[in-house]
This record gives structure tokens, C-alpha cells and sequence, in this order.
């Protein structure tokens, strides 16, 4: 699915319309998978159709259980081989073993990226160098911290600037990297994180752990920064949709939230992200 596309020097948006059929992107997504043993041999069925359906395949976090190599294998083994580009953020969970940089090679290993305050260009489509799509993906984990009117702040006990500080240098990587991508003038730029940027795609969740499942600083770098879509995971309990203070549009693929192995949204120039049957 991937081929070398041309360079396009930040492409004026109504360029896109020029050629409808690679003036968009399908790009499928889930989270919260927590994959285990139990798993083994079973993954790959609900995914078979999927490069029919989508362009690429994002994974925003917690991958496994408890954060273990052999977990993370499971995964890997039964995403690995699909043929189509595959990018990925670690989540909590996928910390927890402290093993994250070996269940990060695993994962690389068999051809899921692993983005950890990178970004990747994903060429799509196009023959020849001609009428490809550049696809720009941003990852981080992101944290916690809160939304405006109750949220943390950068004061205090040192574990509480840690707590903090955290989630600011992680937003900060995240503005970096959408900017980056902006630079280099992909045709669409998507920010994928673990944690949520925004209160109202964590709606469904008990009020008193919003803290804990995202903050306001991701927004703020998404907004800042520009992006045609925002993924994210982590609240189980959580709802599919919402918007950033500006606008750009906020996806919770948390496997729970939408009740399917994975979501396909198609971006265009048109704007909001259509939202494709899944599996
Ligand atoms: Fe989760
Ligand atoms: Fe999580």
C-alpha cells in the first residue's frame, strides 16, 4: 500500500480537490485492545478485511495487559502481517511491566511503528510518484492533569511537578511534531495519542477520574499546532466523539467506546471525518 509519493510544498487545501480519488485518506483505528495470551490466533479474523477498508492502521495505546513482551508478541503476530502501514502510541497498561522499550521492539519488529513524540509521513496510494497522499502522524502517549476549571497544576511537592511536568513535556513534543508535519506540507495530519485532549469524548466516565484519563494541554498543542484529527483511548467508559476548543475534530477508538475491532474515518478536504461502517 505504501509507494513513493511527490513532494508537495504545503499544498494549498482547495489543491485537493484536483484529483477526488487521492483527495482523501481511510484511516482505521482503535485502542484499548489490552491483548493477552487468550488472544493468540484470534485477533487476525476481525482484522482480515481491513486493508480493503483502510488506507492505514492507527493503534492509540494500551496494546496489552500488563505491558509484557509475550503480550505485545500476541499482538504482533496477528496485526504484523496485514499489508498496510501501521502506527501505534503505547498506553498505560503497555508500561506497567517497566518494559516498555521491549515491548516497543517487539512491535517494530513485525512492522507496527511505534511513536513515542515522533512523527512519521505515510505515503499512500498514487502510481508512478504521481497523485499519492501524504498522511502525517504525531504520537505520544500523553497523561493526565485535567481540564480547564479542575486540573492540576506545576505546584507544589516535587511529585506533583513530575505529575505535571510530564504531561506538559509530552504536549509540547505533540505541537512540535504536528508542526513539523505542517512544514513539511503533508496533505493531512493526524495527532494520535493514548490520552484524551478533551472532557467531552470522556463523557460516560465518573466525573472525579477525569484527571486521570487525560488534559487540556493536548488540546492545547493540537489547536496550536493544527491537525485534521485527533485519536485517543484509555476512558473505556468514554464516547466516540467530540471537538477541540477549535475545532479539530476528537475520536475515542477505545475498543469499548466503539463496540467494534476497529473504526474507519475517512478524511477529506471536505472536513469533518466521515465515519465508515467497521468490521
Ligand atoms: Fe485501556
Ligand atoms: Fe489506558
Amino acid at each position: 500500500m505504501s509507494a513513493p509519493s511527490p513532494f508537495f510544498s504545503d499544498p494549498p487545501r482547495q489543491d485537493r480537490g484536483g484529483s477526488q480519488k487521492n483527495s482523501s485518506v481511510r484511516i482505521a483505528a482503535f485502542g484499548d485492545v489490552h491483548a493477552g495470551a487468550e488472544m493468540c490466533g484470534r485477533l487476525h479474523e476481525q482484522f482480515a478485511h481491513l486493508p480493503e477498508r483502510a488506507d492505514v492502521l492507527l493503534l492509540a495505546g494500551d496494546l496489552t495487559k500488563c505491558g509484557t513482551p509475550d503480550e505485545a508478541r500476541v499482538l504482533a503476530d496477528e496485526l504484523g502481517p496485514l499489508p498496510v502501514p501501521k502506527l501505534a502510541v503505547l498506553g498505560n497498561h503497555d508500561y506497567h511491566a517497566d518494559q516498555q522499550d521491549k515491548v516497543t521492539a517487539v512491535l517494530e519488529d513485525s512492522g507496527i511503528r511505534v511513536l513515542d513524540g515522533q512523527a512519521e509521513i505515510v505515503e499512500l496510494g498514487g502510481q508512478g510518484g504521481q497523485g499519492g497522499v501524504r498522511l502525517g502522524v504525531a504520537g505520544v502517549k500523553g497523561f493526565g492533569g485535567g481540564f480547564a476549571g479542575a486540573c492540576g497544576s506545576d505546584f507544589g511537592e516535587p511529585e506533583m511537578k513530575a505529575f505535571v511536568g510530564h504531561t506538559k513535556r509530552l504536549a509540547e513534543q505533540l505541537e512540535r511534531r504536528l508542526t513539523d508535519l505542517a512544514e513539511a506540507g503533508v496533505d493531512f495530519r493526524v495527532a494520535l495519542m493514548h490520552y484524551s485532549p478533551i472532557p467531552e469524548t470522556l463523557q460516560g466516565e465518573r466525573l472525579e477520574i477525569y484527571p486521570f484519563l487525560g488534559s487540556y494541554l493536548l488540546a492545547e498543542a493540537v489547536d496550536r499546532a493544527g491537525a485534521d484529527l485527533a485519536l485517543h483511548g484509555h476512558a473505556h467508559g468514554g464516547s466516540e466523539k467530540g471537538t477541540t476548543p477549535a475545532g479539530v475534530h476528537v475520536r475515542n477508538v477505545a475498543q469499548p467506546v466503539i463496540k467494534a475491532p476497529y473504526r474507519v474515518y475517512c478524511l477529506s478536504a471536505a472536513g469533518e471525518p466521515d465515519c465508515e461502517a467497521p468490521s
